[in-house]
């Protein structure tokens, strides 16, 4: 991360200096807050699809793009083997603060452990940028998963982004895949480099799931086009 404004804001809010949220916005949206005590939620503050996700975890644990750490917390205070990786050093920083006892700065595709269970929430497939990049992250995931283990990730189908109050779609078909975004961060004043973050659809997801040999199934759907998957070998 260029500036790390994001881990800038999470190290703010875990030393006591919270007087602002994140500003973030997207190519086809306007600005929007993300509240930063959102992102240090217990479990009952959690969207239900988190919950869940949560609640199937087990064995050795891998928490990708953890940020807080909120997620891992609540696993390893339930006694399991938890490790958070984060490209964010402010975010790790910060996951080692609250507890977690195992928490790196890494980028998903350099670590090498393998894993039981592998989550990647909040919109985990924003982390692969672009639907081009799919194929390879998943290839990676599976190559660190054990026998018999499981990817949770939940993402959203963004199209009613694109719907016009007429029950219209306005989005250019012969564009890129709909569900890939620039997506723009600013924290005090400061903007973050532009970042490309990507939405996936459950069917887009299983197609790619099925190229690299992974079987994909729908745990469940959210209240807003939103849904967990549990990946397997
Ligand atoms: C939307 S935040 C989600 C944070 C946390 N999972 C939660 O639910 O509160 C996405 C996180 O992924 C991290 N990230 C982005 N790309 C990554 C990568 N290639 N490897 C590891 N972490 C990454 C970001 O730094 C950020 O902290």
């Amino acid at each position: 991360m260029e500036k790390d404004l994001f881990g800038k804001a999470l190290l703010d809010y875990q030393n006591g200096n919270y007087t602002e949220d994140i500003i973030t916005a997207t190519n086809i949206s306007d600005e929007d807050k993300l509240p930063i005590p959102y992102l240090f939620r217990g479990f009952t503050e959690m969207p239900k699809l988190e919950q869940k996700a949560l609640q199937v975890s087990s064995g050795k644990i891998l928490d990708v793009g953890a940020g807080a750490g909120s997620h891992s917390l609540y696993l390893q205070e339930k006694g399991f083997e938890v490790k958070a990786i984060d490209i964010s050093e402010g975010a790790i920083e910060v996951c080692k603060k609250r507890g977690v006892k195992n928490a790196e700065v890494k980028d998903i595709l350099n670590e090498t452990d393998s894993f039981d269970t592998i989550l990647l929430l909040m919109n985990g497939t924003g982390i692969f940028q672009e639907l081009q990049q799919v194929a390879s992250y998943l290839k990676h995931l599976k190559s660190i998963l054990n026998t018999g283990g499981q990817i949770l990730i939940d993402s959203s189908d963004i199209k009613y982004m694109y719907e016009d109050e007429d029950g219209g779609f306005w989005m250019d078909t012969t564009a890129n895949y709909y569900g890939e975004l620039d997506y723009f961060l600013s924290y005090k004043g400061e903007n973050e480099k532009p970042m490309k973050w990507l939405y996936l659809d459950f069917n887009t997801l299983l197609t790619a799931c099925t190229s690299v040999g992974l079987q994909c199934k729908l745990l469940q759907e959210g209240e807003h086009f939103d849904y967990l998957a549990k990946l397997t070998l």
